[in-house]
């Protein structure tokens, strides 16, 4: 087995190193919504000032900027970086996507990023997908090396398509079977059972190909518009009335996978099973979350809202793992290899 040089061989006593970490957090007013990837992004950087770091570098993007945009700065990020780790070593710059080079992995931007700088820790987990100036292009300007909560990811979400032990159940849900049929075609590879919700369910009952037992839901609550106070009603998903829609699992399919989920050894979840943006139809992503949480076996959630829903229930401390990354965890569960992983050098045995 090869493995990606670690920051941790990395001899960082003296130098400066340029860290590209994904501090794409949501903001509100002005300041950060949510710090996990903030926190997630901190082993790395003690790490680097611990060993006697001259300066650690931070650079992320924030957001889809076009150009510069004053709102998508990085001060509230910075400042709270700064308050969970206060040393006069650390420096975040701005927003690299308020330069179009960036998304273009130009060269020349590359080098700006890494001047003055000896080393590259790549610890962006979340951007690995991105083949851009600050994952991909500066890997070939400075020795890289992989960060902490990189490797963390790698390792955790690389188990998912390894030896297991099983049953070992993938829970997905979302809107767009095309979005993530290469996830399902690869995963079911290696799952014993799919349980699918959301949208995407229906499109799955039409027409399914998939190789692996996929459970797609027998009840589903649906509204006669795609309004948070429609009229509702729980409907076998073959007798819905003309023109309603179905927006969230029904009771029985919440019972029916809470059992399967139970008895799972290995889990992977991703994607809400209804819309659970409006209360009324949030019940089936909340009783997935409860089910994962509550299995004694390998846990591991990716994707923004899924990881959202368990963050808002509190049940992250119960899961194997939670993952920093959205399209990233889903590529690399497609099978794909990550640019910014691929452009770190491998190591040893
Ligand atoms: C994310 O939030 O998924 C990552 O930070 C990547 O952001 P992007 O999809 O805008 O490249
Ligand atoms: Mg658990």
């Amino acid at each position: 087995m090869t493995r990606r040089r670690s920051v941790r061989e990395a001899e960082v006593s003296g130098r400066a190193v340029l860290v590209r970490a994904d501090l794409n957090v949501p903001l509100e007013r002005g300041a950060v919504a949510d710090d996990t990837r903030i926190r997630a992004a901190l082993p790395t950087l003690e790490l680097l000032l611990e060993r006697g770091a001259a300066a650690v570098r931070v650079c992320s993007h924030l957001g889809r900027p076009e150009g510069a945009d004053p709102a998508l700065g990085m001060g509230p990020v910075r400042e709270h970086l700064r308050s969970l780790l206060p040393d006069d070593r650390l420096q975040v710059l701005e927003n690299t996507r308020f330069d179009p080079r960036e998304t273009q992995n130009d060269e020349g931007f590359a080098r700006q990023l890494a001047e003055g700088c000896e080393l590259y820790v790549n610890d962006a987990f979340g951007s690995a997908h991105r083949a851009h100036s600050s994952t991909e292009a500066v890997a070939r300007i400075l020795p890289a090396y992989a960060g902490l909560l990189l490797e963390r990811e790698l390792e955790m979400l690389g188990r998912l398509l390894g030896d297991v032990e099983r049953p070992y159940i993938a829970v997905v849900g979302g809107l767009k079977v095309e979005d993530k049929l290469g996830v399902l075609e690869n995963l079911a590879e290696y799952v014993d059972t799919m349980l699918i919700g959301g949208k995407m369910a229906e499109q799955l009952r039409e027409d399914n190909p998939l190789e692996a037992p996929v459970r797609l839901p027998v009840d589903v609550i649906a509204a006669a518009e795609f309004a948070e106070d429609a009229e509702s009603g729980i409907f076998r998903p073959n007798e819905l009335p003309a023109g309603w829609l179905g927006l969230d699992i029904g009771p029985e399919t919440r019972r029916l996978f809470a059992d399967k989920l139970r008895t799972a050894k290995t889990v992977f979840w991703n994607g809400p099973m209804g819309v659970f943006e409006w209360e009324r139809f949030a019940g089936g992503t909340r009783a997935v979350a409860e089910a994962v949480a509550a299995c004694d076996g390998f846990t591991v959630v990716g994707g923004g809202d899924s990881v959202r829903a368990v963050n808002e229930l509190s049940l992250a401390d119960r899961l194997s793992w939670v993952s920093t990354g959205g399209g990233a965890s889903l590529e690399l569960l497609e099978g794909k290899e990550l640019p910014g992983v691929a452009a770190i050098p491998r190591t040893g045995a």
